[in-house]
């Protein structure tokens, strides 16, 4: 992770999105990683995926060498949970010790990753709900919402936002009308963050209360709702988001895991055994 977050800073915010999409999409067990077959389409086409989801390349990288050392004794699922906390990490975010033992899925199901991911078109109570049938409270929602303090977006998941929506810093939004015009450009990349994009800190919350909040989905969490208190809280205090995001992705990759006799341990991220 350290050579691809220094290759690439924008790396350490990919592969903790597509732990983020693998664990809510029936557990942490690795099934976004792994490409269709004949008998399965997997999540990497899935809506939220496609065209959006990267970094496999570096897991690939990271498995390899890992087979290396340890040939079928690491799952791809665990590899993920490490690696998204390394690079967290990396970028100057909070560190957690990662609970292990997860085994791999031996199927991946494209309509879970559409129904199970939250959109960013998504309200609060939409949100709140999709991360209750995840067993994660509100407060645990937007403390992980705090993982948009790095990385980017294409244009046409925030067009909406900042053309139509009225809860938003103008300047803010013309700002980022400069790259996402009206029609076209859909895959214009900026940053979610506009103060620090690759810094893991606080100031997703700080934008927030400054209603430079991206996507509708993250302004959402202040727009005068249950979870206005808190996202000034983490605004103010950055130890404590560092202790609530890590608490909360403790819990997030605890999520209906595969464990004993469930999965396998695959060989090569992609594909399942044999
Ligand atoms: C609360 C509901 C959430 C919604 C609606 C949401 C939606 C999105 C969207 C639309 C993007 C941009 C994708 C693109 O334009 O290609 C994105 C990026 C990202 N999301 Fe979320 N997300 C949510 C929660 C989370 C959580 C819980 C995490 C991790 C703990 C996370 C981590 C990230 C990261 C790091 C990026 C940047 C990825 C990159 O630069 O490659 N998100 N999210």
């Amino acid at each position: 992770m350290a050579q691809a977050v220094i290759r690439e800073p924008r790396m350490g915010a990919s592969i903790l999105r597509l732990f983020f999409h693998d664990c809510f999409v029936n557990g942490c067990d690795g099934s976004v990683l792994l490409d269709d077959t004949a008998t399965f389409t997997g999540e990497k086409n899935a809506l939220p995926n496609r065209n959006s989801a990267r970094g496999f390349e570096v897991i690939d990288t990271i498995k390899a060498s890992v087979e290396t050392e340890c040939s079928a004794t690491v799952s791809c699922a665990d590899i993920l949970a490490l690696a998204s906390r390394d690079g967290v990490y990396l970028l100057g975010g909070p560190s957690w010790t990662v609970q292990l033992g997860r085994r791999d899925a031996t199927t991946a199901s494209l309509s879970a990753a559409n129904s199970n991911l939250p959109g960013p078109g998504s309200s609060l109570s939409t949100l709140i709900s999709m991360f209750a049938a995840k067993g994660l409270s509100a407060q645990e929602m937007t403390a992980l919402s705090g993982a948009h303090t790095i990385g980017q977006t294409q244009c046409t998941n925030f067009r909406a936002h900042i053309y139509n929506d009225t809860n938003i810093d103008p300047s803010f939004a013309d700002l980022r009308k400069q790259n996402c015009p009206a029609s076209g450009g859909d895959s214009n990349l900026v940053p979610l963050d506009v103060l620090t994009p690759y810094r893991f800190d606080n100031n997703y919350y700080q934008n927030l209360v400054a209603q430079r909040g991206l996507l509708h989905s993250d302004q959402e969490l202040f727009r005068g709702g249950s979870q206005d208190a808190l996202v000034k809280q983490y605004g103010n205090d950055a130890a404590l988001f560092a202790s609530d995001f890590a608490r909360a992705m403790v819990k997030m990759g605890s999520i209906s895991p595969l464990t004993g006799t469930g999965g396998e341990i695959r060989l090569n991220y992609r594909k399942v055994n044999g």
